[in-house]
């Protein structure tokens, strides 16, 4: 089912409060909004759009997995979001864990939150379509698919696509509780393959190369002659040069 919303504060917390007010259903729940009042980031920060400019939506579901391996889910949504723009001759490419770069700069950011008392989890997608510009403090880093394709994007089609990649893949992990099937479509799609990055650890930043993701989703990254298991909660990775 979808939900289509003008203006909300933000669909993350539109789904949370469903869910906590005990809606449950075995059927993704879906709901757009045109406008976020409150849109959420990653990290405490602030996701804004300008009205109708992006396609912003979230995703209520009961994941048939362990509580630790959720987060692959959010890879999952990635995955799901690169194949409907490959569907469309869009050929972006992700930055491990879950953003979406097209020419080396985020169009698509994903944000994923667990609801541990009603067993649900919500994924948030906010994409930069029709944008004609960036505000200038994220222009380096961030731009949007009419910006670097002139192509004007349909929303209701674009998502209905994702939703349909998104309940095939879901199909594929839970059925084999990890991302092995999905391996390697989505180390094709990782921006630093084989590329240097720099681990924003808390105990410590340190430079290494990016050799791809393990069966449950940690980044695996060769550092001093060793390979080091990068965990989505705890740090970002970036290139040593910058976003990508
Ligand atoms: C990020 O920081 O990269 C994640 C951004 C996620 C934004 C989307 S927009 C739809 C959904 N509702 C929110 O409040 N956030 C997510």
């Amino acid at each position: 089912m979808i939900i289509n919303l003008d203006e909300i504060d933000s669909t993350n917390e539109y789904l949370k409060r469903m869910s906590n007010d005990g809606y449950n259903s075995d059927e993704m729940l879906v709901v757009t909004a045109q406008y976020q009042t409150a849109g959420k980031g990653r990290r405490g920060r602030s996701w804004v759009t300008e009205p109708g400019t992006a396609l912003m939506f979230s995703v209520l579901l009961k994941p048939r997995l362990k509580l630790d391996d959720c987060s692959m889910l959010t890879l999952v949504m990635a995955l799901a979001v690169k194949r409907s723009l490959s569907d469309m001759d869009i050929e972006a490419m992700i930055k491990w864990p879950n953003d979406i770069v097209l020419n080396k700069k985020k169009i698509c950011g994903i944000l994923t939150e667990a609801i541990a008392e009603t067993g649900q989890m919500i994924i948030g997608v906010g994409i930069n379509t029709n944008q004609e510009s960036m505000p200038e403090d994220l222009s380096l880093s961030a731009t949007s698919i009419l910006m670097e394709t002139d192509d004007c994007i349909d929303h209701d089609s674009l998502l209905d696509n994702i939703i349909y990649h998104l309940e095939k893949l879901t199909q594929s992990v839970y059925d084999t509780g990890d991302l092995s099937l999905l391996r390697k479509e989505y180390e094709d799609s990782l921006v630093s393959m084989n590329t240097a990055v720099t681990v924003l650890d808390p105990a410590g930043e340190y430079d290494g190369i990016c050799k791809g993701i393990d069966d449950r989703g940690q980044l695996i990254v060769e550092h001093e002659k060793k390979e080091t298991r990068v965990y989505a909660g705890e740090v970002s990775v970036r290139g040593i040069y910058g976003y990508v």
